[in-house]
């Protein structure tokens, strides 16, 4: 049984602007990729492999292009729920840097270093917007989790001690399974502190079923000159496999080299010897991993190698881009290319009506049913109002033109308000009177309380 926590981390705005998933997104399957990598013309007919896929039914691994926060949504949608074992996410860490990603173009005499983007923490400012950030976030992933699943969130000082109250509040502290401290070398000019040269990954687990796989380290040159651990005794003879790792980790460093073969200049990119342990431990060859701020898609690249399914996420096109040439260049498995995005400012639909109903009273005329299916006011959080139909006191009145030229709409019936309260007393469904035997477009104009307008039109035949 899990624990109750009553200590909680607030902020200003806490639950108030978190959460906001605008589902008008679109969802669009862009590529299915079969890699079959051509690097020299001369290879074209000798490498056939990825053709021959093409016919598999079911293509299990999936490469996101959007916000993780529709992405996850979006997944919960197609039946992911439950379905994930293990979740690592390398996340913005708040850390005011500017990441360039670099290229090099051109030969070693007229080579130039373009800088392809600049990547910063996604317009978040403050702790306070960091923290409504991740916050709803963190709460869907678990969703997605398995009863034997896992997270592991990497951060460093700048957050890491915020997030774990949000993940103690999510996923309760008895489920806090360890603090890992992931120390790495490289050059820090500063004489006013000692260096920060560690990372932290907070582990959290659904349940106390959760996988585990140990991982081993081999013994100090002491204890295998001594032939036994430190504490004596059978029981601790040496173990071919070597010692069982501790939750602070040294012997993994981070990609300094810029030859180095793995450097794929892609700024914040992570070791896959760090990942293919974490992988290793806490999921098994018939898991599905997902990282949903991927980055350069080293969670994908060792899934590949490891032979987990994958789902990775990013909402950077360099991202996508990396990722995508990575797993190629790799001959990955088959993968879907998927982006998930809200239609532009202008081609958002506001208001969406009901299904209308005709029912004939006689042979000259019928009856019509028009209703509010739903309307979306900007900048307003729906999810925090509870009710059924969300919307309605953000609508000040509406209108219906019962034969809609196209053009202008010409205002038949406005349906009001009894009184000036924005509350759900307004009706947002309607019968009206229209003669049969013939078809007609019928507009409806909703005006919102800010003052802006939407228009949904139907056409019928009565
Ligand atoms: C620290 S990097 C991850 C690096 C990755 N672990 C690797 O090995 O390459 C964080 C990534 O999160 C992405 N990101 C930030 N906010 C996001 C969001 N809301 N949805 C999806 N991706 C996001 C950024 O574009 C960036 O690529």
């Amino acid at each position: 049984m899990e624990s109750k926590v009553s200590t909680r981390l607030i902020w200003d705005g806490k639950g108030l602007n978190q959460g906001i998933i605008d589902s008008q997104y679109i969802h669009k399957e862009v590529e299915r990729v079969f890699p079959n990598p051509l690097f020299q013309t001369g290879e074209l007919f000798h490498n056939t492999t990825g053709n021959n896929m093409r016919g598999i039914a079911n293509i299990n691994n999936h490469l996101f292009k959007g916000d993780n926060l529709q992405v996850i949504d979006y997944l919960l949608q197609q039946g992911y729920a439950e379905k994930v074992d293990l979740i690592y996410i390398d996340p913005p860490y708040l850390s005011d840097s500017k990441y360039r990603s670099r290229v090099t173009i051109g030969d070693k005499k007229d080579n130039q270093v373009l800088n392809r983007d600049v990547f910063d923490d996604d317009g978040i400012k403050d702790i306070d917007s960091y923290l409504d950030n991740i916050y709803p976030r963190l709460s869907l992933m678990k969703k997605l989790l398995t009863a034997q699943g896992s997270i592991f969130v990497h951060l460093d000082w700048h957050v890491s001690h915020y997030v774990k109250l949000l993940l103690d509040e999510i996923f309760a502290p008895d489920n806090f399974i360890n603090e890992i401290i992931w120390c790495y070398t490289g050059g820090s000019g500063t004489k006013r502190h000692f260096h920060r040269k560690h990372d932290c990954i907070l582990w959290y687990a659904r349940s106390e079923d959760y996988i585990f796989n140990p991982q081993y380290r081999p013994y100090s040159q002491g204890t295998l000159e001594r032939g036994l651990t430190r504490v004596k005794g059978d029981k601790y003879r040496l173990r071919k496999q070597g010692a069982i790792l501790q939750d602070w980790w040294v012997d993994i460093n981070k990609i300094l080299s810029p030859t180095a073969r793995e450097n794929l200049k892609f700024p914040t990119q992570k070791p896959a010897a760090l990942l293919k342990r974490l992988i290793e431990a806490a999921s098994n060859p018939d898991s599905l991993v997902a990282d949903f701020y991927s980055g350069s898609g080293t969670i994908a690249q060792v899934c590949e190698e490891l032979g987990r399914n994958w789902i990775i996420c990013d909402n950077s096109e360099i991202a996508l881009e990396t990722s995508l040439s990575r797993l190629v260049k790799n001959k990955s498995r088959p993968f879907t290319v998927e982006t998930i995005e809200l239609p532009a400012e202008d081609e958002i639909i506001k208001l969406t009506l009901k299904e209308p109903v005709i029912n004939a009273i006689d042979k000259n005329s019928c009856l019509l049913s028009i209703g509010i299916n739903n309307y979306i006011p900007a900048d307003v959080n729906l999810q925090m109002v509870k009710e059924e139909s969300p919307f309605v006191p953000f609508i000040s009145f509406w209108e219906i033109d019962l034969n809609y030229n196209g053009i202008t709409f010409n205002s038949d019936l406005q349906v009001c308000r009894e009184n000036n309260q924005y509350d759900y007393s307004l009706p947002v469904d309607m019968v009206v009177n229209i003669p049969c035997g013939e078809k007609r477009s019928v507009a409806v104009k909703v005006y919102d309380v800010f003052g802006k307008t939407a228009v949904d039109v139907f056409t019928i035949t009565t």
